[in-house]
This record gives C-alpha cells, structure tokens and sequence, in this order.
C-alpha cells in the first residue's frame, strides 16, 4: 500500500517560483540518479493559478507527480463571482483538499459549507482529502481520506509526536469509516521517516516543507521505506 506525500503550498510561488521548483526537483533528481520512491503517491497543491503550469512541468520532466487544489467551490456552474468548480479543476487535478485549518480559521467556513463542498468535489471525481484538528470534529460522508492536524502543530515548526498522532489516526479510524488518513502539522525531511513508520499513519501533509524544492528532494529520499 502506496503512503501519501501531500505538499500543500498554499498561497505561494509565483509562476517564475513554480518552474524554478520543478527544475530544481528534476536536476536533484538525475543528479543523484535517483527515481521516485515507488512506495509513495506524490502529489502537489500549488495555487489554482499555477494548476496548468505545473501539469506542463511535471509532464516536461516526466515526474511522476500529481496534482491537487486546495479548495473548490460548494456550488456547480453558475453564476458565483470568484468560484472555481469541482469539473474545473478535474481538468487538471486529481486530489482536493478540504476544510483545511486555515480555511476554518480565516474564511469561517463550517461543517454546512464543508459538506456542499466534499458533495461537489466527490460528484466531479476528485479524491477529497479532508482536513480536522481533532478526533471530534465531524468528517462527511463519502470522503475516503482524511489529514489529521492538530492546530498547534500547523506552521509552527512544532509537531506532534509520530506516537501521539499514530494513535489519534487510529482513533479517527475507528470512529469514521474512513480508510486512510494521514498527519500533517510541521513534517519536514528530518521527521517524515518517523511519521511513515507509524503503522496507523497513511501519509503526510507538508506545508513549509514542501516549498523548498531540494527540501522536497530530501522528503522524498527519506520517505523512502
Ligand atoms: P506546515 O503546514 O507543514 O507548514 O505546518 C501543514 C498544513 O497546513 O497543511
């Protein structure tokens, strides 16, 4: 069973920045004649923006990566001033993050608009990542994975333990019918080996840790089991 590499870049990179990253990724990459690991599925959520550049790039160099967003609309198409749509971004997505912290913190999204958007998402073939800071919070049905982040551990270069989030995931499993969920709150290079091992633990979410290309080369390398 492939482990998720989810590199959440928010809102970040200019279009230069964007292709900087994957040139930089590719020449770590013959450089040191290595190839992706084959025991992990490898996907980037760069701005809606950037969506099309980075799906040029990654076909250039050939990179086995794929793409996902980081929000979708909770309506279809219509009249939505702003809205980016679930069939839009499945021309050129795969994964779709949602309810992700700082969407719950700085835009008040809640439960209610959460589910219209997992519905959307799920209804146009996106696979929905689903994001919650606890075992409490409430996971809509349908989604089928899920990233567990503690609030404390987001952007604050200070993580949970692999111990402490192994055994919330675990948890979540057995509250929720969901098959995988992964942890993300302050993954870099040096921990995601130990956050891998963790046998509950499907994945990671980097944020920061995934902006840096060869930081990324390094978590990739490491996330080698
Ligand atoms: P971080 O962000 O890795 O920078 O802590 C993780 C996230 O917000 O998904």
């Amino acid at each position: 069973m492939k482990k998720y590499l989810i590199g959440n870049w928010k809102s970040n990179k200019t279009a230069e920045e964007v292709e900087l990253f994957f040139k930089i990724l590719n020449d770590n990459l013959i450089k040191n004649k290595k190839n992706f690991p084959e025991n992990i599925e490898a996907v980037i959520c760069p701005a809606f923006i950037h969506l099309d550049l980075a799906g040029k790039l990654i076909q250039k160099y050939n990179l086995p990566l794929k793409l996902g967003v980081q929000d979708v609309s909770p309506f279809s198409a219509g009249s939505y001033t702003g809205e980016i749509y679930a069939a839009q971004i499945k021309e050129y997505a795969q994964y779709c993050l949602i309810g992700h912290s700082e969407r719950r913190k700085y835009f008040k999204e809640e439960d209610n608009l959460l589910k219209l958007k997992v519905n959307e998402a799920i209804k146009s073939g996106l696979t929905v990542i689903y994001c919650v800071p606890d075992v409490q919070t409430t996971i809509p049905q349908g989604v089928d994975l899920v990233a567990f982040e503690p609030v404390f551990a987001i952007g604050t270069g200070i993580p949970d333990t692999p111990e402490n989030a192994g055994k919330t995931i675990s948890e979540i499993k057995s509250k929720n019918s969901v098959p995988f969920v992964i942890y993300g709150g302050s993954v870099t290079a040096e921990n995601i080996g130990l956050f891998l091992k963790q046998k509950s633990i499907d994945g990671v979410l980097p944020g920061k840790a995934s902006l840096d290309a060869d930081h990324y080369y390094r978590m990739l390398t490491n996330a080698a089991l």
